[in-house]
């Protein structure tokens, strides 16, 4: 009897997932995106950047965005530093005095608040002809048309935000997050074809400067990638991953406290976004819900069904000795062998460890 109660939530944990994905693939992916873009499209863009103790690549990231194959004079960067103690300001300082032909700011901030509170900072200092505000990270590196490609998408003025598919870059061992990434970025742009997806990128975010002045960023963590996105949708925008937008990321530092940490943004841009978009009076209803709603179970609920198969095989096999259990569980044990199972099984630890994690601590900020 337990079993099939272990089994049944394991069927439920596994199967609805795998079951989206394979519906997603064949309805949504092969969608068109059903825009109207403007080739002329040209409008002033506003780079923001926030840094904290970034000395080591921030030159190459501004060379970076110097690169892009976009106007040069429609681009405004404007730097934002918490009080880094490598001297990351100076550097971008004279990076500055050496490029006369580009405009970059520098604003500093006396006191580390984190990065959201960065952004709120470099806000202010946007210029009002700015039609489109990237978000981006000192470690996210662009391709040179990139800029080129987010402002195609964003002139269909029904796209509200645009991010990009990060790609995981690394010197010595082969990752296990682009086979997660593989599986994650077809659910991003297949929702996002259907219509918005509520999960977006902060080493390249776009979004439309209207749009941030009317509601500016929520104040909860995530709000500077996911959470904004989400809000974008919610107001009736295409919030989009475009699949020909790459970002090349170096991984760097612990990946364990890294995933953990972004699991915690997520569920919290689950569990605040939709209520946050209803009291200021922007919500509007879209197919978004639905994407929403499945996605609302996948990261919250969902994981614990894992844990619950789990449980309930161990009481099984304390209790009462159970074959049954004993075998499944090994089941489980040598499908850990995989390395596509052994990836949801790790982001499934993520999640569960994350929403507990919440109740204590948001991570607003930390170490690289
Ligand atoms: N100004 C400022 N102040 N910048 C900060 C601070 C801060 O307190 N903390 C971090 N940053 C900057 C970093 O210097 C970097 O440019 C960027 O924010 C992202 O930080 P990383 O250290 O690279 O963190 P990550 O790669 O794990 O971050 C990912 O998750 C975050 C949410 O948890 C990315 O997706 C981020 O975009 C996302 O915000
Ligand atoms: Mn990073």
């Amino acid at each position: 009897m337990l079993e099939l109660l272990a089994l049944a939530f394991a069927i439920v944990h596994f199967g609805f997932p795998l079951a989206y994905y394979w519906y997603a693939k064949a309805k949504w992916l092969r969608k068109p995106w059903n825009l109207r873009l403007d080739e002329d499209y040209r409008p002033r863009i506003t780079v923001i950047l926030p840094t904290y103790n970034e000395a080591g690549l921030i030159m190459d990231r501004l060379n970076n965005i110097y690169a892009q194959d976009y106007p040069r004079d429609l681009i405004e960067v404007v730097v934002v530093d918490s009080a880094s103690s490598d001297g990351t300001p100076l550097i971008v300082e004279e990076w500055a005095r050496k490029h006369l032909d580009f405009n970059v700011k520098i604003v500093r901030e006396a006191v580390r608040r984190g990065k959201l509170h960065a952004l709120n900072t470099a806000l202010k200092q946007v210029r009002p002809e700015s039609e489109i505000v990237i978000f981006t990270d000192a470690d996210a590196f662009w391709d040179e048309d990139t800029l080129g490609k987010i402002v195609g998408y964003l002139s269909d003025p029904e796209v509200g935000s645009v991010t990009g598919n990060i790609f995981y870059v690394s010197t010595d061992v082969p990752l296990n997050e682009n086979v997660y990434r593989s599986y994650y970025n077809v659910l991003r742009v297949a929702e996002s074809k259907k219509f918005a997806t509520p999960i977006h990128n902060g080493p390249l975010l776009a979004v439309r400067a209207k749009l941030l002045q009317q509601t500016g960023l929520p104040s909860y963590p995530g709000s500077d990638d996911s959470s904004f996105g989400s809000l974008v949708a919610f107001m009736g925008y295409r919030a989009i991953q475009a699949d020909n937008v790459l970002v090349k990321e170096p991984v760097r530092g612990s990946q364990f406290t890294r995933k953990i940490r972004r699991a915690q943004h997520l569920l919290l841009n689950f569990l605040e976004t939709k209520r946050y978009a209803k009291s200021l009076g922007v919500y509007v209803k879209s197919s978004f819900d639905k994407i929403w709603r499945i996605e609302w179970w996948l990261h919250v609920l969902n994981p614990w069904l894992l844990v619950a198969s789990f449980l309930v095989l161990m009481i099984s096999f304390m209790l009462y000795r159970s074959v049954v259990a004993l075998m499944l569980i090994s089941v489980g044990l040598v499908l850990l062998t995989l390395k596509s199972f052994r990836t949801w099984i790790l982001q499934q630890i993520y999640l569960i460890v994350g929403l507990v994690r919440n109740l204590w601590t948001k991570d607003i900020m930390w170490n690289k």
